[in-house]
């Protein structure tokens, strides 16, 4: 079983920057009242748009030449009717271009199928907010929708949305138009996680995807830099589930399978809502289960106690054992928090997790957990090219979309910009200088909401200096919902 210690609770610190206002503004919505986190995660996308100037505020940092793609939910719902959960959300992508003296956005919900057909109908035909005989006929006939609303992958410079319950959506990276979906030539069985994690020595991307059926099986694949996907393997899991991400070293595959269990019945019968699907049973503890990448039949799996984490920072071998940074939760008590918002709930939404560094024994069959600071955390990302090596630092959100930390992996000192309260941050991306030296050599961007304007913005920080707050910011002209994750894509 796991053990864990906590060690003297480290606070985050580092000065807050001096907040300059978006003085430069134009055009500000009048001051809404309400949360602005349950905004992000319940008002649909105010505008769809394709590349035009952004109004930029601070210097652009001339090395910094590329697109920063972004997806989330962009429509919560058709009209007045909703859907039960923000995880129904039609997907939006939200893209920023640097380069040339200019700063370009996009933001563009992306019309899938589903989508397309629903608008057509002028009604919901999908999901827990469609009439039960119509949940019921959509299950009998194998029919869902694909959201598209979680990440972006890059692969072989193809652009993908993805969401962990279908295949990738493919769009085109020059003006966000839909391709259609796609199986990666035949190999994607179906779900395809929205967590791809590409392992720099192996030339690489690797994902899986939970199949649900009369067997349930977790499918694993590779996508090399060159040449076609291919399926990895697959292991067999003990019942309908929800896998959300993963991790990789340069030798093995490592999952979390929680104690998150699907209720069959009600699915089959259409019935319940989107949240009641999902059971806790934290009677059967956490499974972790590796798999050696050139050997995936020569699984691993052993059972600790139960814990939940929707995602990893990374994963690297160390003396004979597999280290795993990840943000863990006591329990699943964050998915209700997330429906909630959008039923007009207000909260912190994500605040439970911790900041964890696991060590795994493969021989003894033992995990063993501690948190490295005491402070709520989300979205953790390192430096590109890091995944599966020691890393040297994690980025990452904290509190209530409040603040943008940077961990030093080593040291374990959390630095940290404390947005302004009226302002909430997503996910920190880090990209590198060119030749750059070290993990905070280079820049991060974040896409950030401010709620007295009700606009989304850019900001990029000098990643050496993140307490020093953004160095630029690039304002769109309206809000865009939260994105969960992106990828930024060198020009
Ligand atoms: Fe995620």
């Amino acid at each position: 079983m796991a053990t864990t210690t906590l060690p003297p609770p480290r606070a985050a610190s580092g000065p807050v920057a001096r907040y300059v206002g978006p003085a430069t503004v134009r055009g500000a919505q009048p001051t809404r009242s309400g949360d602005l986190t349950a905004r992000l995660w319940s008002e649909d996308l105010t505008r769809e748009h394709g590349f035009e100037p952004l109004e930029i505020e601070g210097a652009i940092p001339p090395e910094l030449a590329g697109t920063l793609f972004r997806n989330g939910p962009g429509l919560y719902g058709h009209g007045a009717q909703r859907y039960q959960h923000p995880f129904e959300a039609d997907g939006a992508v939200t893209a920023v271009r640097l380069g040339g003296g200019q700063v370009l956005g996009a933001s563009q919900v992306t019309a899938t199928a589903g989508l397309v057909e629903e608008r057509a109908a002028g009604k919901i035909l999908y999901g827990f907010s469609a009439p039960w005989w119509r949940r019921l006929r959509n299950m009998l006939g194998g029919r869902a929708k694909n959201p598209a609303n979680t990440s972006v992958m890059i692969w072989q410079d193809r652009l993908f949305a993805l969401v962990e319950s279908s295949r990738p959506t493919e769009l085109a990276q020059a003006d966000l138009a839909l391709h259609g979906v796609t199986d990666l030539g035949g190999v994607v069985r179906g779900a395809f996680s929205a967590h791809p994690h590409r392992v720099a020595a192996r030339r690489a991307t690797y994902n899986f995807g939970v199949v649900q059926g009369r067997k349930t099986e977790l499918v694993m694949y590779e996508l090399p830099d060159v040449g076609p996907a291919r399926e990895l393997g697959a292991v067999p899991l003990p019942g309908p589930t929800m896998l959300h991400d993963f991790i990789a070293t340069e030798r093995h595959l490592v999952f979390f399978l929680s104690p998150v269990r699907i209720d069959v019945p009600k699915v089959l019968l259409g019935l319940g809502t989107f949240e009641t699907l999902f059971q806790w049973k934290p009677e059967l503890g956490t499974e972790v289960i590796v798999v050696p990448i050139e050997r995936p039949a020569e699984v691993v799996r052993f059972t600790t106690e139960a814990f939940y984490q929707w995602h990893f920072a990374n994963a690297f071998e160390r003396d004979g054992e597999i280290v795993v940074d990840y943000i863990r939760y006591p329990t699943f008590g964050s998915f209700g928090e997330i429906g909630r918002a959008l039923r007009g709930g207000s909260g912190e939404i994500l605040t439970a997790g911790r900041y964890h560094r696991a060590t795994i024994d493969l021989r003894a069959r033992s995990l063993r957990s501690e948190p490295r600071f005491d402070r709520g955390c989300e979205f953790a990302t390192i430096a590109p090219g890091a995944e599966g090596r020691e890393h040297g630092a994690t980025y990452l959100v904290l509190g209530d979309l409040a603040a943008v930390g940077k961990l030093d992996a080593r040291t374990g000192e959390v630095v940290s910009h404390e947005l302004p309260a009226t302002q909430r941050t997503t996910e920190p991306l880090f990209v590198p200088r060119p030749g750059a030296t070290g993990d905070d050599d280079g820049h991060v961007l974040a896409l950030q909401h401010d709620g007295p304007t009700n606009r989304a913005f850019l900001a990029i920080y000098d990643a050496a200096r993140l307490p020093d707050g953004p160095v630029a910011r690039a304002w769109f002209d309206h809000h865009v919902p939260i994105t969960f994750h992106g990828t930024f894509a060198r020009s």
